[in-house]
């Protein structure tokens, strides 16, 4: 299975700095054998989608709606996400979990609604640091995969992606033991092999950098990286994307 290496640009550019970005890795990916996906600000995608027109990389979303196309103020519908060349589109990310406080129910909804456009959902999950501590970061995955996928079956699923994103890794530059990663991932391919999840890459993501990107991609075992601050530097992305041949 190809690597997958997401970066998300969150609401870190300007529209004509993000274009500037998504030019040079058009350049620097071109001929990757690597799956490299883009997440810019919704402002940015219809610009971005033009540039990788016929480029070797993939467009994703950081959101979605859980509502069809219609009266809906200030959504963004999968459907016209799809329309714009979109293929992944990342859900319950940490920063709307606790910003925009999204619950297990509305993480499902868009779930359900990203999959019905056929666009591969990207499901991060992630414990915070007192979860961690209280040793319940277990629990708290299961129970965020568990209502991700209540409202439809993880059976009838074709594609899914899920980042494991340890919250207190996230921004922070503070390195998750590659022993904890390796731990997770076996609890996150265990839940999602007896939910009859078919087609799972499980990605890690979470002050991902050059020097540390080889041992989640190494020993963890891990199908790929969730990119944000260093996905913002076509040199430090690239490197992180060759790192994992060493
Ligand atoms: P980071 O962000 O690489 O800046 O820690 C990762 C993410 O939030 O997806």
């Amino acid at each position: 299975m190809k690597k997958i290496f997401i970066a998300n640009w969150k609401m870190q550019l300007a529209p004509t700095e993000a274009e500037k970005l998504a030019q040079s890795f058009v350049h620097t990916f071109k001929d990757t054998k690597n799956e490299v996906v883009v997440c810019p600000d919704f402002l940015s995608l219809a610009a971005v989608s033009k540039i990788f027109k016929s480029s070797d990389l993939s467009l994703g979303a950081q959101d979605a709606s859980a509502f069809e196309r219609g009266a809906y103020t200030g959504e963004v519908s999968a459907f016209d996400l799809s329309s714009l060349g979109v293929k992944y589109v990342i859900i319950g990310h940490s920063e709307r979990r606790t910003c925009m406080e999204e619950s297990d129910k509305l993480i499902s909804g868009k779930i359900k609604a990203v999959s019905a456009e056929k666009l591969i959902p990207v499901l991060c999950v992630g414990e915070n640091a007192t979860e961690r501590k209280q040793g319940k970061a277990a629990s708290v995955i299961r129970g965020q995969l568990k209502g991700a996928f209540k409202s439809l079956p993880a059976k009838n699923l074709r594609s899914v992606v899920i980042a494991y994103e340890p919250i207190w890794a996230i921004g922070t530059g503070v390195n998750c033991d590659p022993l904890i990663a390796t731990r997770m991932k076996t609890i996150i391919k265990d839940w999602c092999e007896r939910a009859g999840l078919k087609k799972t890459a499980i990605l890690y993501g979470g002050s991902v950098k050059t020097d540390n990107a080889t041992s989640f991609l190494g020993k963890a075992g891990y199908d790929g990286l969730l990119i944000g601050g260093a996905s913002l530097y076509v040199d430090s992305f690239k490197n992180i994307v060759n790192a994992k041949s060493k």
